[in-house]
């Protein structure tokens, strides 16, 4: 009985949001938050088991597929649904006999938060799966990770009903990736200290999409610069990135950290802030943290802070949001892709 181990890491934005949805640049990064899958045989035939959010589902395959309709759209359902979904597309439908097997989901990236839980979870499954049925190597070659996101993408599609594809790519191959129009390009990571601050006002990615929309109506060139201008912030992080070295790390986030100020300036101009975001950016500011923007579609949702190293300030800061309130993960951005 074999047992397969893999992970994927989470994601932030770094830079494009809204401005993506209009055809411009967006990077995005892997972070060092994973899901974890341990898959392992079992003697009996055709049966699965599933251990994830505290949750346990031990049966035959139909009765994995009643448990589906029965949670409905919660996490587990959720979990179960895609698992549901890998396994027939790696038998081909009607599913036919098959070793059993157990899988054992456990992650360290908070959910609903904006930070790829689900994409990761779908790289890390569908590699685990694809593996157990012989569709890809271990060695995890170029045409497997192919494989891999074109069917991570059909579950990520799944979940959200919607999906970029941007989710799934950087937490298949890690790093760093950006998006122009349809091209998808991954580059090697840098490592950044992050705060991820979670204003824990529920992000609405569509209402807050419709915004932006609705002031490119009220005032369709000052909002067409506007979202230029995240384009150019985007295209120029991407060279300011491309162009760092080990040696010149402080350099890199000092440039880096000018340009999510003046990003976050043109964002709050689109009309996506929100009080609580204001609350975030005026501590950061007390502590001489300049380098704070909204991540992902604002509204509320989450922030990400550059913490200053020289300044040893990351500490202090995040001290003073959570007594104010939010929540803080401290992360290290360009984590490695599945493994
Ligand atoms: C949301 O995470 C990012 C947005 O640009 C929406 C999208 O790209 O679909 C606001």
């Amino acid at each position: 009985l074999t047992k397969i181990r893999t992970s994927a890491p989470g994601k932030v934005i770094l830079f494009g949001e809204h401005s993506v949805v209009y055809g411009k640049r967006c990077l995005a990064t892997a972070i060092d938050r994973r899901t974890y899958v341990t898959l392992e045989g079992r003697a009996e035939s055709g049966e699965i088991e599933v251990s994830a959010l505290d949750q346990v589902f031990d049966g035959p395959l139909d009765g994995l597929r009643a448990r589906c309709e029965e949670s409905g759209e919660e996490p587990f359902g959720m979990c179960l649904g895609v698992i549901l979904a890998i396994v027939q597309w790696c038998c081909d439908a009607p599913v036919l006999a098959f070793d059993g097997f157990s899988l054992t989901i456990e992650s360290d990236i908070p959910i609903r938060r904006g930070l790829g839980s689900s994409a990761s979870f779908c790289v890390a499954t569908t590699s685990a799966v694809l593996l157990k049925f012989g569709k890809i190597s271990n060695k995890l070659t170029d045409l497997d990770k192919k494989l891999v996101n074109e069917v991570a993408f059909e579950m990520e599609t799944k979940i959200h009903g919607r999906a970029s594809g941007v989710d799934n790519t950087i937490c298949l191959y890690g790093g760093i990736l950006s998006k122009l129009g349809s091209s998808l390009d991954v580059l090697p990571g840098i490592q950044l200290p992050l705060l991820i601050i979670d204003t824990l006002v529920p992000r609405n990615t569509s209402e807050q999409v419709a915004r932006v929309k609705d002031r490119l109506a009220s005032h369709s060139a000052v909002g067409h610069l506007l979202l230029d201008t995240l384009g150019h912030i985007a295209d120029e992080a991407l060279v300011i990135i491309k162009r760092s070295t080990a040696g010149n790390q402080l350099d890199l986030e000092e440039q880096l950290s000018e340009l999510f100020e003046i990003n976050q300036g043109v964002l709050d101009a689109l009309g996506v802030g929100h009080e609580k975001v204001s609350a975030v950016i005026s501590l950061c500011k007390k502590y001489e943290c300049r380098a704070v923007k909204i991540t992902g579609a604002g509204g509320g949702g989450s922030l990400i802070a550059l913490a200053d190293r020289s300044k040893s300030e990351g500490q202090s800061v995040s001290a003073a949001l959570r007594e104010a309130g939010f929540s803080v993960l401290g992360i290290t951005t360009g984590a490695e892709g599945v493994r």
